[in-house]
């Protein structure tokens, strides 16, 4: 018996799988819409991640490792930065916790400007109002702060003004994993001017899949990510949350268990059973790879790694 669905279709999440339909690989088709785009649509699903962040293995295997190595070297960044008058610029602030760390310790060294970048205007909220309660010198609020990192280069330039011409931008979280590296690194990068900072928290392939997917593989994920294909009309009961390490990157998939056919504004999908719905992906490249890549956009690059190698922080100097 094949379920149909056409209520409370999400029309973003609808025309990706349509445009971009599947491929196959041996038997299985694969419907690829890994696209963070489509992950913090609604406030609770923005939320849902915010409490994934705060679930134990989220915390224990990324973001106690990202939080560390900011505080380890944190001095090395002041030396940097001090004297200087900069804007910080959160790109894919989330709540804008690990911007606090910064506040609280470039304060009496670097005169500091806050703007938070986010597609999600959710998470925008939740970072005004944090970063609001810390001693900031100023926080940017302005109809920019809601953007895709395709805008960033329009953004940084507006920021530019008075004494703040500089920009330390963070780019915390992982976040770049979930992007082609190339692109991403090319906008802000392209949106940098000489003499600014960029400060990159990302995992690494520490060659032991099974530990990198123990922070993927647990009921929280599955709350974040099980908003995409319910918003399309499917049930939490005809799918399965599959986790794998491939190409180079985590690789989080639905498993359609049941066949289901879409039908939305005129247009029909049929989803069968075994086909498996790619929506999230998670780059993690070994340390000489990472290092390669940043050394493409940026002369004057560090690296910092923690004990066991599977998180990496970069700072790179245009
Ligand atoms: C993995 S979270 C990291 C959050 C935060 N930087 C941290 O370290 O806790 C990624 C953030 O980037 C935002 N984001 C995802 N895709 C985006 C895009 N294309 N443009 C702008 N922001 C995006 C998300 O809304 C989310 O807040």
């Amino acid at each position: 018996m094949v379920a149909k669905q056409n209520k409370q279709i999400n029309d973003l999440i609808f025309k990706e799988l349509i445009k971009r339909g599947y491929s196959l690989e041996g038997n299985t088709r694969i419907w690829n819409i890994a696209d963070s785009k489509l992950w913090y649509l609604r406030p609770d699903q923005a939320q849902s991640f915010l409490d994934l962040e705060n679930s134990e293995a989220y915390q224990k295997y990324l973001i106690q490792k990202e939080i560390d190595l900011i505080n380890e070297n944190m001095n090395f960044i002041i030396k940097k930065l001090k004297g200087e008058t900069i804007n910080l610029v959160d790109l894919g602030c989330g709540d804008g916790k690990k911007a606090v760390l910064f506040i609280d310790k470039l304060k009496g060294n670097v005169r500091m400007r806050y703007c938070p970048i986010d597609i999600s205007d959710y998470m925008v909220e939740k970072a005004l109002t944090r970063i609001r309660k810390t001693d900031v010198e100023e926080v940017v609020k302005f109809q920019w702060n809601i953007s895709d990192f395709e805008n960033i280069e329009n953004v940084s330039n507006l920021l530019r003004v008075g004494d703040f011409k500089k920009n330390l931008f963070l780019l915390l979280g992982n976040t770049l994993g979930n992007f082609e590296i190339n692109e991403l690194l090319y906008e802000v990068r392209s949106s940098m001017k000489g003499g600014d900072y960029l400060l990159i928290g990302n995992g690494l392939d520490n060659r032991h899949p099974e530990e990198i997917l123990r922070s993927y593989n647990n009921e929280e994920v599955n709350e974040f990510l099980k908003h995409i294909p319910m918003q399309i009309g499917l049930k939490e009961k005809d799918i399965k949350l599959g986790v794998r390490f491939k190409n180079s990157r985590v690789e989080l998939y639905y498993t359609i268990l049941k066949d289901n056919v879409i039908e939305f504004q005129g247009k029909k999908i049929v989803l069968n059973e075994g086909d498996q719905i790619l929506v999230s992906v998670s780059y993690k490249y070994t340390k000489e790879d990472f290092m390669s890549f940043m050394k493409l956009y940026f002369d004057d690059v560090g690296i910092w790694t923690s004990p066991d190698k599977s998180y990496a922080l970069a700072l790179c100097k245009k």
